[in-house]
């Protein structure tokens, strides 16, 4: 079967699973467009793949899980037949359940699953736990996942041989309730509204970027990092317990594993 096009399915608040993918897909020699879920979407696009297309799904592990707000959107993302590849980036403290999630899902879906790997990476709530991960070493072992994936779509002209086996348990762990909610300082904001228009999950009001829906955000602290003022914060007490939390459960020198 002719392959067709390469197609990035991803979520990436912070931009780390996006720069993995996209190494990734560098040593894929398929032209590729990119489906970003990063940015909010009030209605759930629909897509549907071709059986000759390959899709990287990549998605940035959350207590031990797929993002609540991507498997979402996963629901209205169909395969036939479909080759996937995936991709999950984590801070270095466990991945847990995250990949066998993401691959029941996708399969569930119409997918066929020829290649996984979880990439150990920079906390994004606290960036001193895996700082500056994916660094060059890093980068030279996701490179080569893209080109053993490529190896395996070239040569495969079917793939019912291929079986991956990834770790994680089903029923899937308890998915965690988000307690760290950006606040905007009213002395410094100067509305902006880069967080609002950045929010994956909508909860910062366009009109009012000071507020923020509790119920809708779910703590990627991507507003944080876009806002120019250093306008927005978390509680530095609870970033505090966070840290040292984290601190105990993380290993910064986490290697990569890929299932192929
Ligand atoms: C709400 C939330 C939950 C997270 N849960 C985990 C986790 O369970 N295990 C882990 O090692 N890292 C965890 N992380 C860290 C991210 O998985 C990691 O930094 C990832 O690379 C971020 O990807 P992105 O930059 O594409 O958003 C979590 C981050 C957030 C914001």
């Amino acid at each position: 079967m002719k392959m067709n096009e390469l197609k990035l399915v991803y979520f990436s608040p912070t931009g780390t699973t996006r720069k993995v993918l996209m190494e990734t897909a560098r040593n894929i020699d398929l032209k590729s467009v990119s489906f970003d879920f990063s940015v909010y979407k009030e209605k759930k696009p629909v897509l549907r793949f071709a059986a000759n297309d390959f899709v990287l799904f990549g998605i940035p592990v959350y207590y031990g899980r797929v993002p609540a707000l991507f498997t979402e959107y996963l629901a209205n993302i169909t395969g036939s037949g479909t080759p996937a590849a995936l991709i999950a980036t984590y801070g270095c403290r466990e991945y847990e359940d995250a990949l066998l999630e993401l691959k029941e899902t996708v399969e569930k879906n119409g997918f066929k699953v020829i290649g996984a790997a979880a990439f150990p990476a920079e906390h994004s709530l606290v960036p001193t736990i895996g700082a500056r991960r994916p660094n060059k070493n890093d980068m030279k072992v996701i490179a080569d996942y893209g080109v053993q994936l490529n190896r395996r779509i070239r040569k495969e002209t079917a793939f019912d041989s291929v079986s991956i086996h990834v770790p994680g348990n089903s029923p899937y762990r308890k998915y965690g309730r988000n307690s760290l909610f950006p606040k905007a300082d009213v002395s410094t904001c100067t509305v902006c509204r880069a967080c609002a228009k950045s929010c994956p999950s909508g909860a910062i009001s366009i009109k009012e970027p000071m507020k923020t829906d509790h119920k809708k955000c779910i703590g990627c602290l991507k507003c944080i990092r876009v806002c120019k003022q250093n306008s927005r914060a978390i509680s530095s007490i609870k970033f505090r317990i966070l840290s040292s939390r984290l601190n105990k459960v993380c290993q910064n020198d986490r290697q990569a594993d890929i299932f192929l």
